[in-house]
């Protein structure tokens, strides 16, 4: 017993790539046959010939392919293929049925077999499904275990925080990834707008298309259009060859139009045009060009003051704003700013002399400073630190010296020399006054511990009661 579930482990921890097909015939002859294709075809093979001993081969070792004959004992195929899809749901299953029994193979694909195969059947055919559902069985394994690794993050597809602001912009992503109308990513700079586009890119089904990004405010005005849509050879003076425009060449995926308020305004009614007929036609070209793109747009300008300036068309705003995600700053979620520095800190610390905390002198600062730059002035200010720091834990000297300055327990300048004692006094209780009377946020910011603070408490409390 032992031995045999050590076994099974064995086999769980050390599979790494999928394989192993369970045939399911009571028929000798049968079992033969399918076990030489299928080992033909590069998997592992097991076999049985009964139903009850095909559970059994299942609860022992993982199992990737099903193939089974619908007329095994004891409780025949479909059943097995109902309980299978019950108990072991990434399994695939092959039913095997007898000419002239159309319908049961019928039955058996509602109930969730992934192909059927009528016996007596070429070598072949069986020899193609396996390797098709193999390619599959692999797919979805490489998934899964990528899925995990995103789950398994402290926030979702590279995106770190777990603040409810950000919680409710994740399920807002696991929503919207799932469709193609447009987005449009708002927030200020730095707050991580493009990652939420990669986000919704890589979550939903265009994941294994293109994801294309493009910095409208990057793009010399006049040749925006050109890189948009595309040019044939002779468009113009210097088109030698004809060219994919980036509309084009997210066919299939995903277009991110990021800093969307600085597409010129000519251009947004011809975006406007394309998105609408969802067809572009190259520069200098007569033919239009079929396209399937999701859009995603996004700005940290505010649009709708844009379109009242009139810098910006309210008809392609309505277009693109079909779903609107807003991005907090960071200031807003401060909460999240000690899962950021230990991302940052495994992101940029190297790996031979790794830096895994900071002291709570500098994690006080950063949690009080009020990041202007947001996510991307955390993730910068980190990286330099750790290029000028030596130790093992991060210190307050390390950080940018524009930290420094806004030292929120800095006291009021003052000609007057105060002991210390007193001096630590007033510190902790406007410490206390600008956290709303919350001691941990206050023992944060002044990079002392809860229980100093507590302690500290306790001794003026008792100082004043016998005074
Ligand atoms: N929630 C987050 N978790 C981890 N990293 C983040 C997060 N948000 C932003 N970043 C990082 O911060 C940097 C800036 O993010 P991003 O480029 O997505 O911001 P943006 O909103 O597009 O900024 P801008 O408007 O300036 O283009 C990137 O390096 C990104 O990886
Ligand atoms: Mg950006």
């Amino acid at each position: 017993m032992n031995e045999n579930s050590a076994a099974a482990t064995k086999l769980v921890s050390t599979r790494s790539t999928p394989g192993t097909v369970l045939i399911v015939d009571d028929e000798v002859a049968a079992r033969e046959l399918c076990s030489e294709v299928a080992l033909e075809a590069g998997l592992r093979v097991r076999t049985a010939a009964t139903t009850e001993q095909a559970l059994e081969a299942l609860e022992q070792a993982p199992v990737d392919i099903v193939v089974t004959d619908l007329k095994v004992p004891q409780m025949g195929g479909l059943e097995l293929l109902r309980r299978i899809r019950a108990a072991f749901p990434h399994i695939a299953v092959v039913v095997l049925t007898q000419y002239g029994t159309i319908e049961t193979a019928v039955e058996a694909m509602r109930a969730g077999a992934a192909d059927y195969l009528t016996k007596p059947f070429h070598v072949e055919e069986l020899r193609n499904k396996l390797e098709r559902l193999l390619r599959a069985v692999e797919m979805d394994h490489e998934n899964r275990i990528l899925r995990e690794q995103l789950r398994s993050r402290p926030g979702f597809g590279g995106l770190v925080g777990i603040s409810p602001r950000m919680q409710k912009v994740y399920k807002l992503i696991e929503k919207v990834s799932q469709h193609s109308y447009p987005v449009l990513v708002l927030g200020e700079s730095g707050t991580g707008k493009e990652l939420v586009a990669r986000s919704i890119h890589f979550s939903g089904p265009r994941r294994s298309g293109p994801f294309v990004p493009v910095d409208c405010s990057a793009l010399v005005p006049t040749l925006i259009e050109s890189e948009l849509f595309g040019y044939v050879k002779g468009a113009f003076t210097g088109a030698l060859r004809s060219k994919v425009g980036l509309l084009e060449a997210a066919d299939g995926g995903t277009l991110f139009l990021d800093e969307i308020a600085d597409l010129p305004f000519d251009l947004q009614a011809k975006l406007l045009r394309a998105l609408q007929e969802r067809e572009i036609r190259p520069v200098g070209s007569n033919e239009r060009v079929r396209i399937n793109v999701r859009v995603i747009a996004a700005t940290n300008r505010d649009l709708e003051a844009a379109i009242r300036s009139g810098s910006f068309r309210q008809d392609l705003y309505f277009r693109l704003n079909v779903v609107q995600i807003k991005l907090p700053p960071l200031r807003e979620r401060k909460s999240d700013i000690p899962l950021l520095v230990n991302h940052f800190l495994e992101k940029f610390s190297d790996p031979e002399r790794p830096v895994r905390s900071i002291s709570e002198e500098a994690m006080a600062r950063l949690m009080a400073y009020d990041w202007p730059g947001n996510v991307r002035e955390l993730e910068n200010a980190i990286e330099r630190a750790l290029a000028l720091g030596s130790g093992p834990v991060l210190q307050l000297a390390d950080l940018p010296s524009n930290l420094h300055s806004s030292s929120p327990d800095r006291l009021p300048a003052s000609d007057e020399l105060l002991p210390l004692e007193e001096l630590e006094r007033r510190a902790i209780f406007r410490a206390l006054r600008e956290t709303g009377g919350d001691k941990l946020a206050a023992a944060r910011l002044l990079g002392i511990g809860k229980t100093t603070l507590y302690r500290k408490l306790k001794q003026y409390e008792a100082e004043r009661q016998s005074a």
